[in-house]
């Protein structure tokens, strides 16, 4: 047998990238045997997938690529994956000769070909991989990530998304379970669902047709026998109609935390960002959420700084904040992006400004999750124990997703267990099983 050779990958950005890493481990080692290393300087082939969302990881790729370059065998290949090469193409290897392929957010299931030409660009965003039979391949044994549609049409004006990924099509629902039911045959009780805009699930199909929207879909998984929590990410909050978060409320396999993406508060500024929802329905949506399913948790994104946002405006955005009370928060100064409109936006709003924003958005929220966690004390939660941690401790997600170390051994993994908290910190809580 030939020697495997060993890869090393790095996954920046979102969700997607990860399963797309995954896929690309799949494909490769349906082909040769890989192993993977932490170890540049052992690796045979180096990936670096890459987002483009804001620009300061573009920015480092270049950079990173020489350190790379010096680390590395003088054999070993380097590809450049996902949104930053969809973006990019041709030019990261006129800028960068030592790369030997690119390779789009869009074209993961080529890795194989691109492999063997020197110099490969493949980034044709309108590439269908919606019903493409990816090889088997989980970094984790006990929660699966499926994709459930690629691409997005939103064109939020600051997102680059739409233009790396292309536009949305949807994986034909019988694909989809079928995918978690072989993870759930070895050993997966928990699936994330993934897309960029989930609940607008259904809206295109690539090779066929069928009438299925998100909630349909929710419904048809939660079906599969042995399958336990469903989560997904991430939803838009102009497609929270009510049967969807009715569902999202009633069905017990359905994780009870829930990304409602704002960007930001104020009504004007949700208008040039074409976000299609007002400040009014965005407080409405959570609040129906709060209504069905108090115990749910409220995630969120928050741009500050966006092109025109004045201090009204950002007092909005903390409001919202203050109102809902989110418990994790993902918050970004607004970041300029080629190939989106807002970038031509007059009005950019002063670097200064919009840090000292973020600066306060942050800190106010940190005091909200300090109160959250603070009154977990006693509570109890069904963790599903995932990770084995040093000194014999183990490590699972609740239900709402807040991270929880018990005590325990081996004989935790894969098992549901409720755990009564007894300390509790900003990032995570220790319990004991009950
Ligand atoms: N639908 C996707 C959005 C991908 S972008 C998802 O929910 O995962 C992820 C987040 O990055 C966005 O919600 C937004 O808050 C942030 N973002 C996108 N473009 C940005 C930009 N130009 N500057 C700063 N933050 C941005
Ligand atoms: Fe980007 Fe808006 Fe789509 S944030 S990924 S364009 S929903």
């Amino acid at each position: 047998m030939p020697e495997p050779k060993r890869l090393f990958i790095e996954t920046l950005g979102c969700a997607m990238n990860v399963r797309d890493s995954e896929h690309m481990i799949a494909e490769l080692n349906q082909k040769e045997h890989y192993i993977l290393t932490q170890d540049l300087s052992q690796a045979d082939l180096i990936l670096i997938n890459t987002c483009s969302v804001r620009e300061k990881p573009v920015a480092k790729l270049f950079s990173e690529i020489g350190v790379f370059n010096k680390k590395k065998k003088p054999s070993a290949k380097i590809g450049v994956c996902g949104c930053t090469a969809s973006h990019l193409g041709e030019e990261i290897i006129r800028r960068a000769p030592s790369v030997d392929f690119v390779l789009g957010a869009r074209n993961v299931s080529k890795i194989t070909e691109v492999i063997g030409v020197k110099h490969a660009v493949e980034v044709e965003t309108d590439y269908d991989e919606s019903t493409y039979a990816f090889g088997e391949y989980r970094s984790s044994p006990f929660k699966a990530m499926v994709n459930i549609s690629i691409g997005c049409d939103k064109g939020c004006t600051f997102c680059i998304v739409p233009a790396t990924r292309g536009e949305e099509i949807s994986i034909p629902s019988d694909l989809i379970v079928q995918e978690i039911t072989k993870a759930v045959g070895t050993g997966a009780k928990e699936v994330m669902l993934l897309g960029q805009n989930v609940n607008n699930y259904g809206r295109r199909f690539g090779a066929h047709n069928e009438e299925i929207n998100f909630t349909g879909l929710l419904q048809k998984v939660s079906k599969i026998e042995g399958l336990e929590r469903i989560r997904f990410t991430s939803p838009h909050p102009l497609h929270m109609d009510d049967a969807f978060l009715e569902e999202f409320a009633a069905n017990p396999k359905i994780c009870k935390q829930i990304h409602v993406p704002l960007q930001s508060g104020s009504t004007p500024l949700l208008k040039a960002m074409k976000r299609g929802y007002t400040q009014e329905n965005f407080l409405n949506r959570c609040a129906k959420i709060r209504a069905l399913c108090p115990e749910a948790t409220i995630s969120t994104d928050i741009i500050v700084g966006f092109p025109g946002e004045s201090d009204a405006d950002f007092e909005e955005t903390m409001k919202v904040l203050e109102q809902v009370r989110f418990e994790q928060l993902f918050s970004f100064k607004y970041s300029p992006r080629p190939l989106t409109e807002a970038a031509h936006y007059e009005a950019q709003v002063d670097p200064e400004i919009a840090s000292a924003r973020l600066s306060r958005l942050q800190a106010h929220h940190t005091e909200i999750l300090d109160e959250i966690m603070g009154a977990q004390l006693g509570k109890i939660h069904a963790v599903y124990f995932d990770e084995l941690k040093p000194h014999g401790r183990i490590a699972g997600r609740s239900d709402d997703g807040k991270l929880v170390f018990v005590e325990g051994s081996e004989a935790l993994l894969g098992e549901i267990v409720d755990v009564r908290i007894t300390k509790s910190s900003r990032g995570a809580l220790d319990g004991e099983v009950i």
